[in-house]
């Protein structure tokens, strides 16, 4: 049976969880945002408040609702009084396992026992998330994309011990707050969206170190060629290369040589503290806005190389049982802006080709990063090669 929500808690009062806390005030639920003082927590509800006026201001909902959304949130240090008659609390604190896994058992410890418990991590294990608790099958991700108020997608995870119940509660949830829920079946890393963008990102940063292209021609490829909403160094800058990085780094710890870190050319902008846009300076200067990628350099890089990548990556995640080609299409389609999903632009391409693309760049540079997944091999071997056959990731 499904859980009814009808009051919350957000843990974390940051730069999610303040959003968070406003999309569920929105949608009709109480909420009660909890953080660590009072100082950070009305400088919260400041940000709820201008946003929700801008929301009324282009009359994306009333005003008298707008109004109605603020009275609906509540702001406490207090754990105890925030979670004692909560049906869901969503955890937005720091990525760091040790602050989440207090957290959860904190929560565990002081909620109702139907309360579920979600986590907004971008990419830590929910399994152990939910082995701080006594209640593991209430325990899920719910990943939500920032900022949280504008972005339509959730990726709803499973960890190893949560209940079918929970996922469907979730991804109800997710709808009742108007955004379009993905689910992530298996407790992976990087989930569906930063695992593909990890290995693009890493394909484009060796390319990069290996001085076959600099990185304005490796945007203005992505960009220009591609169609890709920013270039991947512009996009690692906006993300925050101290973020890109340890996604990066946790990829690697566990899936291996498929995920080899560039380091060479992340680790000196991350040792000067250059994390991109909100330091001012990364791979680029963002004192002056945006940087300006040149159009002239839009042939400069092999865009082709991004997409076999992303394919090979998606028939990973198909592989190993955690997504369905349809959900990692909209996920990256949502998340990203991506023009097509890496499925269907696989199907439309022909599976043999990317496959020809990756053995060549394997043949090329040895590494494991474009090794094809068995999965690809499979349905090349069986002649599912995409829309020409009617038949590949999709039928
Ligand atoms: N920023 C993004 O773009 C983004 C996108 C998706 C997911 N996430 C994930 O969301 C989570 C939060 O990220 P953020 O960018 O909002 O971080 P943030 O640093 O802006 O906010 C974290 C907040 O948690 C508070 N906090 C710390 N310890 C706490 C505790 N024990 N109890 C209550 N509050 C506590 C901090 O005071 C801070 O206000 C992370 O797991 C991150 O990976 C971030």
């Amino acid at each position: 049976m499904k859980t009814e929500i009808k009051r919350g808690a957000v843990i974390g009062s940051g730069a999610m969880g303040h959003g968070i806390t406003q999309l569920l005030a929105m949608a009709g639920y109480e909420v009660k945002m909890i953080d660590v003082n009072e100082e950070i927590l009305s400088k919260a509800k400041e940000k709820i408040k201008w946003s929700l006026s801008k929301f009324a201001e282009k009359r994306r909902i009333r005003q008298e609702d707008a109004d109605a959304a603020f009275s609906r949130i509540n702001t406490t240090t207090n754990y105890e009084e925030a979670t004692k008659d909560i049906d869901l609390a969503i955890e937005a604190t720091p990525e760091n396992m040790e602050i989440k896994k207090k957290v959860f058992s904190t929560l565990d410890s002081l909620a109702p026992p139907h309360t579920i418990l979600a986590s907004n991590t971008s990419t830590l294990s929910i399994t152990e998330m939910g082995n701080a608790t006594k209640r593991p099958d209430k325990v899920a991700g719910m990943h939500f994309f920032n900022p949280p108020q504008m972005m339509a997608l959730i990726e709803v995870i499973k960890g190893e011990a949560t209940s079918q119940e929970t996922i469907d509660t979730l991804v109800e949830l997710a709808k009742k707050l108007g955004k379009i829920p993905i689910v992530v079946k298996k407790d992976v890393r990087g989930f569906i969206v930063n695992r593909i963008l990890g290995i693009v990102f890493n394909e484009a940063f060796w390319a990069y170190s290996r001085g076959e292209a600099t990185k304005e021609g490796i945007d203005a490829s992505a960009k220009y060629t591609g169609g890709f909403p920013m270039g991947w160094f512009e996009l690692a800058d906006f993300i925050g290369l101290d973020i890109a990085t340890e996604v990066g780094r946790i990829l690697y710890r566990t899936y291996g040589e498929r995920f080899k870190l560039c380091t060479e050319i992340v680790e000196p902008l991350i040792k000067a503290r250059k994390f991109g846009n909100k330091t001012g300076n990364g791979f680029y200067d963002w004192t002056k806005g945006r940087p300006r990628i040149p159009f002239n350099l839009l042939e400069e890089y092999d865009v082709d190389r991004s997409w076999a990548v992303a394919v090979n990556e998606a028939a990973w995640l198909i592989h190993d049982g955690a997504a369905n080609p349809k959900d990692i299409d909209t996920g990256m389609k949502l998340g990203t802006f991506w023009p097509s999903g890496p499925c269907e632009y696989g199907d439309k391409t022909g599976l043999d080709i990317i496959m020809n693309k990756l053995k060549e760049l394997h043949d090329k540079y040895s590494m494991e990063m474009y090794k094809p997944c068995p999965l690809l091999e499979d349905y090349v071997a069986k002649g599912w090669i995409g829309k020409k056959a009617e038949r590949g990731f999709y039928q």
